[in-house]
């Protein structure tokens, strides 16, 4: 069921600005209603976009979820690759074939494997460090200070972390106002990202456009592709180490060794290249704003929650000591010490099951079946994209005792407890062979910047004074009101 008429309609209760899983949490929500006669809410909702884009089956049941994420490996295909291209050009672990995406992420995990992330730690306090001293700059002394855009700053860290960690360039887009000239041309590469309409087929035609994104390509590859060069360069030649850090060092040491192994001259072509720096495009695309907000969520949750900042603050004093100042130099010399803190992990898990930013799809296709039942009539999927509808996953009642409630202490209790979470149930970076590559870089900055932050600042949202710096007249906040009074 569902179609674009359907769906507007339910959009129009919600204000312009709500998540597009909105209308779909909606069907679910009141699923009697619009499934009249069924027992139960039934595991995925077929919507027919037909002409804005393909027909999609969005599913809300783990077991099902697991079944065309992990069970069997399906490709993204052409939605995705399309979706992709104004980004990576096409060539990246979200846009390839299967074949292709097991040989490269097979040379990219290294790089991202936790026991190597560790040894980023001087880069990443660097980094934390100034975004630390941007907030500090801010706050009241005492008393409340100066009104700011967290996630901007946050974003820029982003922004620099992943380049440090993937081919340890300095991107210094905290250190600049407003967006660097990385930032400035990924992200208007990113507006650029809209489904497969013949509206937008005509759009990207358009000369200027083209001119642009050759443009914003050219700069984010400047940036990226001295790195790449330098490693090219010492490949092969007497002495070289590798300190075997980077993402790019890692690969380029497997294809040296492989190489060596298969007796091959070790030049890579231009198509290897071209393909590490599309990857490292859509590292810092699809890490940014994906861990930005995770930091906002998670300090806005605290900020609700004095007890459990509570929790956070003791712990951080157990670990590091009573001087939030002296944390920092206690990492850099035991950076395992970060894995001490089950209770921050905790706070980060529960803030990306309340709100999970991402989630995924897959091609459906006759090859691909559901098995909505166990032992039940398979269900072809053919003709539809398969949509993880995480978002109303993680709030069914029945998988998340008090869905609506912020608990950390989910991800502390044991099988016993009613809220010991359901296997595969919280898939905020889903499961399986093609699953979030990024997660345990996603995890440990967040982390590390909660234990920069959490014992010595209080935050506190400030949406009344965020407008007027805006400039929102008080005609705009009531207009605003008004669309959320129309909701349900
Ligand atoms: C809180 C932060 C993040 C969240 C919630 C998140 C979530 C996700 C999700 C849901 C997927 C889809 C997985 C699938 O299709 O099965 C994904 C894929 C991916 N993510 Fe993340 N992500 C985060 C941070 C990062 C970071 C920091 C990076 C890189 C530095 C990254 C790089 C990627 C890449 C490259 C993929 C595609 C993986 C593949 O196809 O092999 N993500 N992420």
């Amino acid at each position: 069921m569902g179609s674009p008429p359907l769906l507007a309609k339910i959009r129009k209760t919600f204000p312009k600005d709500a998540h597009h899983s909105e209308p779909v949490i909606e069907i679910l929500e009141h699923w009697r209603d619009y499934f009249p006669g069924a027992k139960q809410c039934p595991p995925f909702v077929a919507l027919d976009l037909w002409p804005m884009r393909k027909a999609m089956l969005r599913v809300s049941d783990p077991r099902l979820s697991q079944q065309f994420t992990t069970v069997k490996a399906v490709t993204r295909g052409q939605t995705s690759r399309q979706f992709m291209t104004p980004v990576s050009l096409g060539l990246d672990l979200l846009s390839t074939d299967l074949p292709t995406h097991r040989v490269w992420r097979s040379r990219f995990a290294p790089g991202f494997l936790p026991r190597n992330l560790l040894t980023h730690m001087p880069a990443l306090l660097e980094e934390i460090g100034i975004f630390t001293a941007k907030v500090e700059r801010q706050t009241g002394k005492p008393g409340w200070g100066k009104v700011f855009q967290l996630e901007d700053w946050a974003t820029s860290l982003t922004f620099d972390v992943i380049a440090r960690v993937a081919v340890d360039v300095k991107l210094g887009e905290q250190l600049v106002d407003g967006p660097g000239p990385f930032r400035d041309a990924l992200q208007t590469q990113i507006l650029e990202m809209r489904p497969r309409t013949p509206w937008n087929r005509l759009r990207s035609c358009s000369p200027i456009l083209i001119y642009r994104a050759w443009r914003n390509h050219n700069t984010m590859s400047e940036l990226l592709m001295p790195k790449v060069q330098a490693r090219i360069a010492a490949m092969g030649s007497k002495g070289t180490t590798y300190d075997d850090k980077t993402v790019i060092d890692l690969v380029f040491k497997r294809y040296q060794e492989n190489c060596e192994r298969k007796g091959e001259p070790l030049k890579p072509d231009k198509a290897f290249v071209d393909t590490i720096i599309s990857n490292l495009k859509v590292f810092i695309f699809a890490g940014h704003d994906t861990t930005s907000s995770t930091i906002c969520f998670s300090l806005y949750q605290l900020s609700k929650h004095p007890e459990f900042l509570a929790k956070v603050r003791e712990e951080h004093d157990a670990v590091f000591g009573a001087d939030p100042l002296a944390a920092p130099a206690l990492l850099l010399e035991h950076p395992h010490k970060i894995n001490e803190t089950p209770y921050t992990l905790a706070v980060i898990k529960e803030t990306l099951r309340m709100y999970p930013l991402a989630g995924t799809f897959r091609e459906g296709s006759d090859e691909t079946v559901l098995h909505a039942e166990e032992g039940g009539a398979p269900v072809s999927t053919a003709g539809f994209d398969l949509i993880d509808g995480v978002w109303e996953l993680h709030y069914r009642p029945d998988l998340w005792p008090r869905p609506y409630d912020f608990l950390p202490q989910r991800w502390l209790v044991g099988e016993e407890d009613p809220l010991f979470p359901v296997p595969y149930s919280w898939r905020a970076f889903e499961h399986g062979p093609m699953n979030c590559i990024g997660k345990d870089l996603a995890l440990l900055e967040i982390r590390l910047v909660l234990v920069h932050v959490a014992r010595r600042y209080d935050f506190e949202t400030a949406w009344e004074e965020w407008d007027k710096i805006q400039g929102y007249t008080e005609a705009n906040i009531d207009r605003l009101r008004g669309d959320l009074r129309t909701r349900k």
